[in-house]
């Protein structure tokens, strides 16, 4: 059974919770005078259509931007026959493929968030009408041939499977990808049920060069960037959050998988606390551009304002949700006509409790050859006996043989037996693969 976390208990209205702790009102406020204003402008079609002339989910999207609204819902729903129902199947089938078996979300999970951003933040104020979430980033291969886009090279694969089986029932990439991030964002526990709207343009025009922000980036210039996004620097703080679940790959590829905080795969606010301590465990690899705007004086209060483990949970969840939704539709200009389809998300997981904790901790310290190594690295599904995983060619030359060749010759089996316990079952495409694979060990330990 699923031990309830603090966070479980009070996954609520903020005025349930405050309501429940005496005194809890003015730390609130004190907080939300610490976080900094989010963003209220307007983007998109809803810059130009008056009150008057809003349908409901546009005047749901407008409130949600100027935050009279909750970009999240806690709350499941049920979804009937309408427009939503082929979103419910292609969200079950991606939370089956994105939650892992250690109480984490895996890399399929991170990397749909982070290519949301990739579509959308192509779109600044100069760009127009042109760019931003339009599905570009897989349409015209901007996903395989630029340099910023390489640690998306599984998802973009997968993403094209998925389009592929469900284009008939006349879903859009822009949606999908957009639809990706948020089915990722709440496949990680404490991971909010973000807003999620449907019915964005596709488009094949490549987005414009020089839009997304570089790991080694200033302070000002990410500022900057996203102000050209409509994204002031708390919404930006709140967004830069996700890296709460990130394994770097390609900054550092050697080695590989290193966690941007001591929880990957789970959407805490370790990170927050992690950025900025001396004390993070080893393998705790920070961007240079998390802790510039951790360090910076126009974030660094937002930042701290997201460190409790508590309400600053609450506070970032409710932030990060609405910065999302206003990320989602940039470059978007017919956010009137959009559907909301939130109700066909999986459920918010409000606790985790991992089963390697300790070799977690072993592999923070500095040890890689651990059943956590394995199972994060490789779409965090512990092995049991024998398992069946899915990776690219790279990871699987480079990461997943010689590692488990490692912990099966360390356990006793030779190098001969070891290559005849893996059988690359089955080719998707060209980067892509299914490895069975089968070793001595029976459960995790
Ligand atoms: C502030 C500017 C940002 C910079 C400089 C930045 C940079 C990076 C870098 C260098 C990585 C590691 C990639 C790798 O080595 O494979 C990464 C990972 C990631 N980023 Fe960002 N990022 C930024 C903002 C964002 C935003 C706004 C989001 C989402 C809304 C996001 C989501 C992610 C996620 C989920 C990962 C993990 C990917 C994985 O584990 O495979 N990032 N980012």
């Amino acid at each position: 059974m699923r031990k309830p976390t603090l966070i479980n208990a009070v996954a609520v209205a903020m005025a349930g919770v405050a309501a429940a702790f005496p005194g809890m009102d003015q730390t609130l406020a004190e907080i939300e005078k610490r976080q900094g204003p989010l963003s209220t402008s307007l983007i998109g079609d809803l810059a130009e259509l008056a009150d008057k002339d809003l349908g409901a989910t546009g005047r749901a999207i407008k409130n949600i931007l100027t935050g009279r609204e909750s970009g999240q819902r806690e709350r499941a729903e049920s979804v009937g026959k309408d427009k939503c129902c082929i979103w419910k199947y292609i969200a079950d089938e991606m939370h089956a493929a994105m939650a892992g078996s250690a109480e984490r979300c895996n890399d399929f999970a991170r990397q749909a968030v982070r290519m949301g951003f990739h579509d959308a933040g192509t779109w600044s104020k100069s760009t127009g009408k042109k760019s931003g979430a339009d599905g570009s980033i897989l349409l015209v291969r901007e996903c395989d041939e630029r340099r910023e886009n390489k640690g998306l090279l599984e998802i973009c694969a997968q993403m094209r499977i998925w389009f592929d089986k469900h284009k008939e029932f006349g879903i859009g990439m822009a949606d999908l990808i957009q639809f990706g991030a948020t089915v990722g964002t709440v496949s990680c526990p404490l991971g909010p049920r973000i807003r999620s709207f449907i019915g964005r343009k596709d488009s094949k025009e490549p987005s414009p060069k020089g839009l997304l922000p570089g790991p080694s980036a200033s302070a000002d210039t990410l500022i900057s960037m996203f102000e050209d996004k409509t994204i002031s620097p708390a919404g930006l703080a709140a967004l830069t959050g996700a890296h709460t679940t990130s394994q770097q790959r390609n900054m550092q590829p050697d080695p590989a998988g290193d966690p941007q905080d001591s929880t990957p795969g789970v959407w805490d606010t370790l990170y927050c606390r992690e950025t900025t301590s001396k004390d993070a465990p080893k393998r705790v690899l920070k961007l240079q551009s998390d802790m510039n705007l951790a360090n910076d004086t126009h974030t660094r209060g937002t930042w701290r304002s997201f460190s409790s483990a508590f309400i600053g949970q609450i506070k970032w969840n409710q932030a990060y949700s609405r910065e999302h939704v206003r990320l989602s539709l940039l470059g978007v200009y017919n956010i009137n006509e959009l559907t909301e389809c939130t109700k066909a998300l999986p459920n918010f997981m409000g606790s985790f409790d991992s089963p390697v904790k300790k070799q977690l901790q072993d592999f923070l310290r500095g040890g890689r050859d651990s059943i956590a190594t394995d199972a994060l690295l490789h779409r965090d599904k512990l092995p049991g006996p024998s398992g069946l995983v899915g990776i690219s060619r790279d990871d699987m030359l480079t990461n997943f043989f010689p590692l488990r060749m490692g912990i099966i010759e360390k356990a006793g089996g030779s190098k001969g037996q070891t290559w005849a316990s893996f059988l690359v079952a089955r080719a998707h495409d060209r980067d892509l693969f299914m490895v069975m694979f089968h070793d001595s060990r029976a459960t995790p330990h």
